[in-house]
């Protein structure tokens, strides 16, 4: 890729608050700006009824997307439908493709808002919420390569340790030792590979950051080790907000050091979380960073060697001050005949408390030697959580496993992240295919979502479907939210089937895991739409729900229920592998064309590409028993 710079067009407008989103150094153009037209507030481009609109990474809806309008803005949003315009991360690099294909990224840490022909279909209107911002334009030979020019300039995606590409089993509600012992052993009883057990907020004693319940999970280390033996990591999860409480020494130290965001009378914010008040540490001030980033310390010293980070939009449940205004202002309706409109307004008095936009305005950030209101750097403050942990593990040297909910473009060089609250939909596995291509577009490679589906009771099939997509996703957890049917594979009538599919993830992890570090080394995507190798194939383009996943391998998961298999596009000639357990595989060659192909529940299905070659392993029960070599060598010349 020569030529990188020339390719790459930066300008500067306003004052731009820096995000650590791009690590080359690219000098302002003294061109002027061509491809789009740039006005007082907004940047413009008339679309031609043949572009495709690639981008926004973790955003609801197809991989093109032309039609809606999105909002860059890091949101708790948990029932991501299709009518949500912004979810947890806020990616915002577009991939125009036609003729003339281009790349545009808008490097500003506030809001922006993406009308990509929803009010008019020819044309894209971008408008950041402050005119502060740098836009980069990015030209290259076809779409594939503008996306890895725009990764080159953004840096390396982390890495996690191998034994993260295990299968890990998660579950909002696991509230003692004994609950994470019932799940290893029912694991290893029936023979079902597991690498990582998650604990969520009920490991914490009265949900504070770096404290463990001790009843509930007496002599920690111990378990920890004990678990290590047995070849199972726990992975705790971290929360943005830092209980209020005199004497816990993260609220303590915060205090006195003055590293909590603060409203502008100079006292803390009080939010509510999960704890009730918390305060939130400001990740953009750099001592505070580093304070933070070393209480993970903590649990490392514990033997814990991953994390997932969680709330950090952040995500607000009230503040004080709303909560108070709102039992006074409830309090008038007491007396009331509820008609249709006092009845809509006391339940939008209710409504107003969690994730209100104006709490976003009412704290303040030290970065950088200055202060901003948070709403101008919303974007960064979970990027920075993430960065914060990041920084202390890159000096401790340590290979620990991290992931969040919210991010910028950036943190994917810190952790990776996980695509937040979904449901047990068919539509949610359709947007995980989607979700995770449109991640790789902007670094983050190590993805996955809540296989089954994190709210709302999962389907034997749905499940069944998730697995046979989510055994190629880098990162593969299944979790779920309290109250909902149990979702670890043991709990279905047809577990052996469950059990297969993950089995062939333990076959497939040296390709996937080698795959996954060439593409970090190469700026390349691990998961692509197939028109990014076929550029120049009409049909490839049309096709949302197949993808590439490495070099050898082309993937087409079935998403719909009572489905038996589904149509496949082959750009060129592949060979099928259907793997139906481990000992029966069936092979088939397809030219080039389309084809009905049946798959069944409890079938895998991959196609092996022309010239191309992938090993499979024996497998195992977990990372440390696998077979790095690799056995059965099935190409396809
Ligand atoms: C948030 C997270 C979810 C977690 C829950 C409780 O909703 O997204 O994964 O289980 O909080 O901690």
């Amino acid at each position: 890729m020569d030529n990188f710079n020339k390719n790459i067009k930066k300008y500067i407008f306003g004052e731009p608050i820096f995000t650590d989103a791009v690590v080359q150094n690219i000098k302002p153009s003294s061109d002027d700006i061509d491809i789009v037209t740039v006005s007082d507030d907004s940047i413009f481009y008339k679309m031609s009824d043949d572009e495709i609109v690639y981008g926004l990474g973790q955003s609801v809806r197809g991989l093109n997307k032309r039609g809606f309008i999105y909002n860059s803005n890091c949101s708790d949003e948990p029932t991501h439908t299709e009518d949500k315009s912004s979810l947890y991360g806020a990616h915002n690099f577009l991939l125009v493709s036609g003729k003339k294909s281009f790349g545009i990224f808008i490097d500003t840490p506030s809001e922006v808002e993406f009308d990509i022909g929803f009010s008019n279909y020819e044309k894209l209107v971008i408008k950041p919420k402050y005119v502060d911002f740098v836009l980069y334009l990015i030209t290259g030979e076809n779409a594939y390569d503008i996306v890895k020019r725009f990764r080159k300039m953004i840096g390396k995606s982390y890495i996690p340790p191998k034994w993260a590409f295990g299968y890990g089993q998660s579950r909002w509600g696991y509230k003692t030792k004994e609950d994470i012992l019932e799940v290893v052993n029912n694991h290893r009883d029936n023979g079902i590979p597991l690498d990582m057990v998650y604990l969520d907020i009920d490991y914490m004693k009265d949900f504070k950051n770096f404290t463990i319940d001790e009843e509930a999970f007496p002599e920690f280390e111990q378990f920890i080790k004990e678990m290590k033996d047995r070849n199972i990591h726990l992975i705790p999860i971290i929360d943005a907000g830092c209980k209020v409480q005199k004497g816990y020494d993260v609220y303590d130290e915060g205090i006195e050091k003055g590293y909590f965001c603060k409203k502008a009378d100079g006292k803390e914010i009080v939010c509510g979380v999960w704890p009730g008040a918390v305060h939130f540490p400001d990740f953009l001030n750099s001592e505070a960073r580093d304070w933070f980033g070393n209480k993970y310390k903590k649990l490392i010293d514990k033997g814990i060697d991953g994390f997932w980070n969680d709330m950090n939009e952040p995500a607000i449940f009230y503040t004080d001050e709303q909560l108070d205004y709102v039992f006074d202002e409830i309090e008038k309706y007491k007396t009331q005949n509820l008609d249709i409109y006092s009845f809509f307004a006391f339940k939008d008095l209710i409504q107003s408390l969690p994730n209100n936009k104006k709490y976003y305005e009412q704290f303040y950030h030290n970065y950088d030697g200055k202060v901003y209101r948070h709403d101008k750097v919303h974007n960064l403050y979970g990027a920075f959580m993430t960065r914060a942990a990041g920084e202390v593990f890159e000096k401790m040297d340590k290979d620990i496993l991290l992931f969040s909910r919210a991010s910028y473009i950036g943190a994917h060089r810190y952790g990776g992240i996980w695509q937040g609250d979904n449901h047990s939909w068919w539509s949610h596995l359709k947007m995980n295919i989607h979700m995770t291509m449109s991640l790789n577009m902007v670094g983050f490679l190590f993805t996955g979502a809540d296989i089954g589906g994190f709210g709302s009771s999962v389907s034997e099939d749905l499940m069944a479907r998730w697995l046979q997509f989510a055994i190629f996703t880098p990162l593969m957890r299944n979790h779920s939210a309290l109250g909902n049917r149990p979702q670890e594979v043991y709990q279905f009538a047809n577990m052996e089937t469950l059990k297969n599919i993950i089995e062939v993830r333990y076959r497939l992890i040296p390709y996937i895991y080698d795959e996954f570090v060439k593409a970090v080394c190469n700026d390349e995507m691990y998961m692509r739409p197939i028109a990014f190798d076929y550029p120049d194939d009409d049909m490839a383009k049309k096709v949302e729900d197949q993808a590439f996943v490495g070099d050898s391998i082309m993937i087409a998961p079935v998403y719909e229920q009572n489905a038996k298999g589904r149509y496949v596009y082959f750009p060129d000639d592949m060979k099928m592998l259907k793997i139906i357990s481990n000992e029966q595989i069936i092979e088939k060659i397809y030219t080039k064309g389309q084809y009905y192909i049946d798959i069944a529940i409890d079938e895998v299905v991959i196609f092996i590409r022309k010239d191309k070659k992938i090993c499979l392993s024996d497998g195992g029960k977990c990372i440390n028993e696998l077979d790095w070599g690799g056995n059965l060598l099935y190409s396809f010349y």
